[in-house]
């Protein structure tokens, strides 16, 4: 069902204004979606490119009190880093605002209430955690207490970070609020709910049937969820930091985060379209005109925001069109390891911009080159380099030198006439025509990894090309020669001012400054006749530079900083337990078990589940380290456990009788305790 759109609508994820974005954002989201609306303004297609702060939420509450400062100033602070940053890079959106503004506050709550009046939500009673001192309900995150499955003290709400075990706030043994640390008492509070389940059928339809072109990564994630069966989900919170939910009786509460930043996509295209109608139109026209088309970039923790929630939304609202895809790329890993906001560890946008002036199109070529099109990807700062080094330099910027260098030499910066052309020109000639229809293919399809380098390729083309018939050499020859060798290479040279624009806006305007070519169009793309003879060239500059091994350096051994930094930090945060007398200690019965089988845990993927012989029978134990280890490596080992731990019953009815021994690092790996030589199973170890 190929439908005709009159224009595109392209939004990326609201970053949160909770810190500086950095290359996993980049790379997942603002990169492709930037690329995306530059190729489609090229094409001379109406586009309307939306972005925009998430500052609701409470990790920014979270940061405001760890830093002593109100939320307005810790959104304040980061919307204009990010915003500031984001210009700097070159991703162009058409508008770049904020949940906080009041366009949006009036807009959610507008939007909220229409649900509300039309009966659209539920209304339900739950019991939530209440810290009566304070008189607040908690939200998950700002709710600790100890780990029920490896007793952390200070496991979260929703998470321990320890274990890595998924968890309820009900299931933390003596919960305390985060900030105050008082204990909590459990009270009753009514919140409304989106009731998704009711969405349920038309979701599939929808989704599963009408749009099996998504990439596999969305679709099955979609797939995944309304498999498992949607339920209903609350849309407001108990919180002092949101926009406050327009309804009597309803003081204290405010809409849910994720209720209110998808609306900023739309409240955003009105404060767009509001300050210049002229030029944009209305709000109504890019949202709810079935000629406009919705594209949302996003990465793949936002996909059931963006193709379950959100959609339900606009179709309970009614009026409004449905995102047409849903382009979400997987993560971005920093040389192997996770990028952590709250770790520090990542490359920051803003520090990079700092560190690497000039160098914009660099990482905007690294990050979509390595793009987590299909699964996730790694970023190394050796693998940069090489990029750099080996292929815009040597490749790309090699082959405009050459030809604008040769130009100046030879012709004073005079495009030359074309002669009669050989064959190899002709072949030349015909093997770069293809690309404007290859790179739209893949463009179309948001294939962006693979569009760049049929770019590139086009690069590669003029470097052979020039190599081979070595004007420099013929010069002294065949001077009429030269010419037409010169004129075809600035004729690539045009063409790959105007095929990389979409990809290395930066070095497509240094080129286009350097050729004299103010107007530039994708049709173009495949000209041989974008220079006319006679035109006079500007003196040329190198397009990219060799990037030193010490710049490289520099930033691994930032990275390496953090990392000492971080493991520092989780030494000290743990310290010694209280101590206990022999008697307690003597309670515990450690014992040496053989391994006979390990294998992993169907649907529950940190565990592993062990057969052990303890000397006097087979007992089965399950540890949730399936992350460390394959089951393989285990088998016929000899381990440590804890023979007389109660029995502990997990969700799927698997019971673990004991806990194996094993020893964690402060980087966060872990080792299972094995004995130095074999000694008889079931042994004490005292
Ligand atoms: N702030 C969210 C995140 O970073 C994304 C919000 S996208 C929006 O994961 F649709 F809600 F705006
Ligand atoms: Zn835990």
């Amino acid at each position: 069902m190929e439908k005709k759109f009159k224009r595109t609508l392209i939004t990326s994820a609201l970053p949160y204004a909770n810190g500086p974005v950095h290359i996993g954002h980049l790379a997942g989201v603002y990169v492709p979606a930037d690329i995306y609306a530059r190729y489609l303004r090229l094409k001379g297609e109406e586009v309307l490119f939306v972005g925009g702060s998430d500052e609701h939420g409470v990790p920014v509450t979270i940061r405001a009190k760890k830093e002593g400062c109100t939320p307005q100033d810790v959104v304040d602070r980061y919307h204009n880093i990010i915003k500031k940053s984001f210009a700097d890079f070159g991703i162009s959106f058409d508008v770049y605002s904020r949940t906080t503004s009041a366009t949006h506050h009036q807009f959610a709550a507008d939007f909220f209430r229409k649900l509300y009046d039309d009966g659209k939500f539920v209304e339900m009673e739950s019991e939530q955690f209440y810290d009566e001192q304070e008189g607040q309900f908690l939200t998950d995150r700002n709710i600790r207490g100890e780990c029920p499955r490896c007793h952390n003290l200070d496991a979260y709400g929703d998470q321990c970070e320890k274990c890595g075990a998924t968890l309820s706030p009900e299931e933390l043994i003596n919960p305390y609020n985060a900030n105050s640390g008082n204990p909590l008492v459990k009270k009753k509070t009514k919140h409304w709910y989106l009731p998704l389940d009711q969405y349920q059928p038309w979701l599939e339809q929808w989704i599963l049937n009408e749009h099996k072109e998504w990439r596999p990564n969305v679709y099955g994630q979609c797939k995944s969820w309304l498999d498992t069966g949607l339920k209903p989900r609350a849309v407001t919170r108990d919180l002092d930091w949101g926009i406050p939910v327009p309804v009597e009786g309803a003081e204290g509460k405010v809409l849910y985060v994720w209720f209110d930043a998808p609306i900023g996509y739309i409240s955003n295209t009105k404060e767009l379209c509001e300050s210049a109608p002229e030029k944009w139109g209305t709000w109504q026209k890019w949202w709810q005109d079935p000629e406009s088309r919705l594209i949302h970039f996003i990465g793949k923790d936002n996909i059931v925001f963006h193709c379950i929630v959100f959609p339900s939304m606009l179709k309970a609202h009614g009026d409004y069109n449905l995102p047409d895809n849903v382009p979400s790329n997987e993560f971005l890993n920093l040389e192997g390891d996770k990028i952590s906001t709250s770790r520090n560890y990542a490359v920051w946008l803003n520090e990079y911009l700092e560190e690497m002036p000039g160098k914009q199109d660099v990482l905007r070529y690294v990050l979509t080159a390595n793009a987590p099109e299909t699964k996730d990807n790694d970023f190394t700062w050796g693998d940069y380099q090489a990029r750099n080094n080996n292929e815009l330099v040597a490749v790309y910027g090699n082959f405009v030198n050459r030809a604008l260098q040769l130009t100046q030499k030879y012709y004073g910066g005079v495009v030359p006439e074309c002669g009669k052309l050989t064959d190899t020109d002709r072949a030349t000639l015909d093997e770069f025509k293809d690309v404007k229809q290859n790179v739209e293919k893949l463009l179309d399809a948001f294939k962006f990894r693979e569009a760049q380098k049929e770019a590139m390729n086009l690069a590669r083309i003029g470097n052979k090309y020039i190599a081979d018939e070595e004007p420099w050499k013929v010069i002294k020859t065949d001077p009429e020669r030269v010419k037409t060798i010169i004129y075809i290479s600035l004729q690539l040279t045009a063409n790959l001012a105007i095929a990389f624009e979409p990809f290395l806006p930066f070095s497509s305007k240094k080129l286009r400054e350097m050729i004299n070519m103010q107007d530039f169009r994708w049709e173009d793309l495949g000209s041989t006749e974008l220079l006319k003879p006679g035109k006079q060239l500007e003196k040329p500059s190198l397009l990219f530079e060799k990037i030193e091994d010490s710049a490289i350096q520099f930033q691994l051994d930032k990275l390496e900083a953090t990392k000492k930094a971080n493991a520092a930090a989780a030494a000290k945060a743990d310290p010694i337990k209280p101590v206990i007398s022999f008697e307690d200690f003597e309670k515990l019965d450690i014992r040496v078990g053989t391994v006979l089988e390990c294998e992993k845990v169907k649907k529950m993927n940190k565990l592993l589940k062990f057969l052990i012989d303890d000397g006097l029978e087979r007992r089965t134990i399950v540890s949730g380290i399936a992350k460390y280890y394959e089951p393989e490596q285990l088998v016929g080992k000899q381990v440590c456990f804890i023979a007389n731990l109660a029995p502990r019953e997990f969700k799927n009815g698997l019971v673990s009788e004991g806990m194996i021994l094993s020893a964690e690092d402060f980087d966060g790996s872990l080792a299972v305790t094995t004995l130095e030589h074999k000694v008889k199973a079931g042994s004490k170890v005292c």
